[in-house]
């Protein structure tokens, strides 16, 4: 019997996409004398065509005219052998996407074009501003638009590859998951969730599991982070917080998790730690929607939180609450003391960690 195959292709769109959001790419060639050229380049895609700059008099200029690729590529997951075998190194894999662009490396010529490709350059890479548009007639930028060598390659010669674990069968990606959040290397907890995305139809890990109507999530999206502080902007302790402010304490915490609801997709429920992933760290912005809560969805988010490879392995937990001192004690934080922590009666608790993990 043959097995499937680990790989598959991508389609066109997802494969301009990746070259599109890729920070650099590389570009091999050969040079007129016969040696090898290899760069690692800022590029964009416009105009049906990946196109970057270059100095006139540079090595890359040469390889005009001649065949080159573009190659770009992201990791999606890092998978340690005992992911799938107890005992043998051989599974150990890294499941990722990456582009080919094969094609004749071609001159842009046209001024408006190459303003157009160096303006789209700075505004993919540099996009908070500080600088005035390039166009060909700028004083700044006339002679710089002459000067400048735009080369580009068509986007036909493109093909995508995507491996993720097909060859594997449903309950070996389930294993695989959970290897995943055992490990707890930073970022694993993003890699999860990306995984959990690609691969729709895979069933819940019962880590994130949260009953039929719910699924725990043990990192959050960026597009995720908006909803998120929307929810936290509710809540008594972040009246004097901007949303923009609950964002950026999303974005800087060591673990974010959330709780979305299955049949709508939103998210109604979070859960943020802040750690040194040794000593200490600091839970904050607990929620689940009011309508919600009293069905044990609350535990949940609190159970996956510590079980957070960032706060896990930490010897002292610890948070500060108004009132909910009965809801943290069921996972064994207890009172260290009581203050008038900004405008309101605040208790501190402190969960210890006997042993480590
Ligand atoms: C605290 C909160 C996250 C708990 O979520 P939840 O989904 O209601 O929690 P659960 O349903 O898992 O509750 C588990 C148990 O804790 C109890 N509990 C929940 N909130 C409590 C609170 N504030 N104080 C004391 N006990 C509480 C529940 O009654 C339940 O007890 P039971 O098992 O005997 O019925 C939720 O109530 C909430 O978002 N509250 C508003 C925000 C808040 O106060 N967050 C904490 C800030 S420090």
């Amino acid at each position: 019997m043959r097995s499937s195959p680990a790989y598959s292709s991508m389609p066109h769109a997802d494969a301009v996409a990746l070259l599109r959001r890729a920070p650099f790419v590389h570009l091999a060639a050969t040079l007129p004398d016969g040696r090898p050229l290899l760069r690692s380049l800022h590029a964009i895609v416009s105009d049906g065509c990946l196109a970057f700059h270059g100095s006139p008099r540079g090595e890359k200029s040469t390889a005009l005219g001649g065949p080159a690729v573009v190659s770009a590529e992201e990791v999606l997951a890092e998978l340690p052998s005992y992911a799938f075998d107890p005992e043998r190194a051989c599974p150990a894999t890294t499941w990722y996407r990456s582009v080919q662009l094969h094609g004749v490396l071609r001159p842009v010529a046209d001024l408006d074009r190459k303003a157009a490709v160096l303006d789209a350059l700075m505004e993919r890479f540099q996009p908070e501003g500080g600088y005035q548009p390039i166009a060909k007639d700028h004083p700044l930028y006339q002679k710089v638009v002459r000067g400048i060598s735009i080369s580009e390659l068509p986007l036909d010669g493109l093909v995508g590859k995507l491996k993720l674990g097909q060859n594997r069968r449903p309950e070996q990606l389930q294993a695989a998951l959970h290897a995943i959040w055992r490990r707890g290397k930073t970022g694993d907890d993003t890699t999860i969730e990306r995984l959990l995305g690609l691969l729709p139809a895979h069933p819940t890990p019962e880590f994130l599991d949260a009953g039929p109507n719910y699924r725990l999530c043990c990192a959050l999206a960026d597009e995720s982070i908006e909803p998120a502080s929307q929810l936290l902007a509710s809540a008594y302790w972040n009246t004097d917080r901007s949303q923009a402010q609950i964002a950026a304490a999303l974005r800087g915490s060591s673990a974010v998790v959330g709780l979305r609801c299955l049949k709508t997709g939103s998210l109604v429920g979070v859960g943020r730690a802040i750690s040194d992933c040794t000593s200490r760290a600091w839970i904050y912005d607990v929620l689940v929607v009011p309508e919600l809560r009293g069905k044990g969805l609350g535990t949940r988010l609190m159970q996956l939180l510590l079980d957070h490879p960032a706060v896990r392995r930490v010897q002292q937990v610890l948070l500060t609450t108004k009132d909910a001192d009965g809801f943290y004690q069921r996972f064994g934080f207890q009172e260290i003391g009581r203050s008038n922590f900004r405008t309101w009666p605040s208790i501190t608790m402190l969960r210890r960690v006997a042993a480590r993990r």
